[in-house]
């Protein structure tokens, strides 16, 4: 970097969220960098997820049937949750007409994926930091002309994203609700997609519908489920065992419990502040339940990484 020039990124409207940005894309490029250089010896302990990531980044899609299940406020709470623990997490905002990471994270970018789609900005620009290790890449709100990208945009997108991959141990993608062509298309070019339900008949119904599309469009990884804002463990508990059951009666597919989050006020009220839950309010039982998930999802693999691809090659394949 040193003698090269560097235009300081303005994709901060207001104070709190800063990002990088090199002086032209593909002008002298450098490693990006997503994050600050954390001590070496963290990065070669045993359980860090530069150890098990490696060579290629993990990319974990969060999708719903229903919308407002909260599938946003999960992204966003695990992605700072896993970054508290040392990763280096990049969340893309794929609610690409109807964004809000950038207001639940309470960062303030001036250009989103709109700008990178008209051609104006490289994604790199348009990065910014979150908290925590959190890096996004934000999304436009109230932008209809993105909830259907045709392919070529969006294969531009995902591309763009590939050429992160390199600076990131776990890239989460919030989608939008539903089963548009776009999310399915998002959830497939990922390594796992994990399905956010609550208790309620429409969510649940959804979510089997969801999953079912993802199946016959050629899903082969069973995808994690996670039931949100549940009343009571047992409650989450039958909620997933049923779900479960359907998925491995009818799609033959083994759905992963991955546990639940209660029902938070907690929640809402960090919505209303616009900072995640989890550092709002530590210790509120959502908090907890972000991050015994982001546990869970830290385990080192047992074997060797042969299960994650890089995003290009998913692309080509
Ligand atoms: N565990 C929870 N307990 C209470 N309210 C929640 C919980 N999770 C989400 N919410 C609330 O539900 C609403 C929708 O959440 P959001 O994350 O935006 O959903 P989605 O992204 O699925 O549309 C928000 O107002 C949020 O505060
Ligand atoms: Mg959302």
């Amino acid at each position: 970097m040193s003698g090269r020039s560097r235009r300081v990124s303005k994709n901060a409207g207001r104070s709190g969220a800063r990002t990088r940005t090199r002086a032209r894309a593909g002008e002298g490029r450098e490693p990006l960098r997503l994050v600050g250089r954390r001590p070496r010896a963290a990065e070669e302990a045993s359980d860090h997820p530069a150890r098990w990531t490696r060579p290629h980044v993990r990319t974990l899609a969060v999708a719903s049937g229903k919308g407002g299940v909260g599938k946003s406020n999960l992204a966003a709470n695990l992605a700072v949750a896993l970054g508290a623990r040392g990763a280096r997490v990049l969340l893309l905002d794929a609610d690409l007409a109807q964004a809000n990471l950038d207001l639940l994270l309470g960062v303030h970018p001036r250009f989103d994926v709109q700008h990178v789609l008209a051609g104006d900005k490289s994604i790199e620009e348009i990065l910014v930091e979150g908290p925590k290790n959190v890096t996004l890449v934000p999304a436009a709100s109230g932008a209809p002309e993105l909830a259907e990208l045709d392919d070529y945009r969006l294969e531009c997108l995902l591309r763009g994203l590939g050429n992160l991959e390199t600076e990131a141990d776990i890239i989460l993608i919030d989608v939008a609700s539903g089963v548009s062509r776009q999310v399915l298309s998002f959830c497939l070019a990922a390594d796992e997609v994990m399905i956010v339900t609550t208790p309620e008949m429409p969510a649940f119904s959804d979510a089997y519908a969801m999953i079912k599309r993802l199946r016959h469009r050629g899903l082969t990884r069973a995808p994690r489920l996670v039931v949100n804002a549940a009343g009571s463990a047992d409650e989450a508990e039958e909620v997933a065992h049923r779900l479960r059951l359907v998925a491995r009666r009818f799609l033959k597919l083994e759905l992963e419990p991955c546990g639940f989050v209660p029902f938070d006020p907690a929640v809402p009220r960090a919505v209303r502040m616009q900072e995640p839950v989890i550092t709002a309010f530590p210790q509120a039982p959502a908090s907890l339940a972000y991050r015994a998930l982001a546990e869970r999802l830290w385990s080192p693999p047992a074997g060797p990484d042969v299960t994650f691809q890089p995003l290009a090659e998913k692309l080509e394949a």
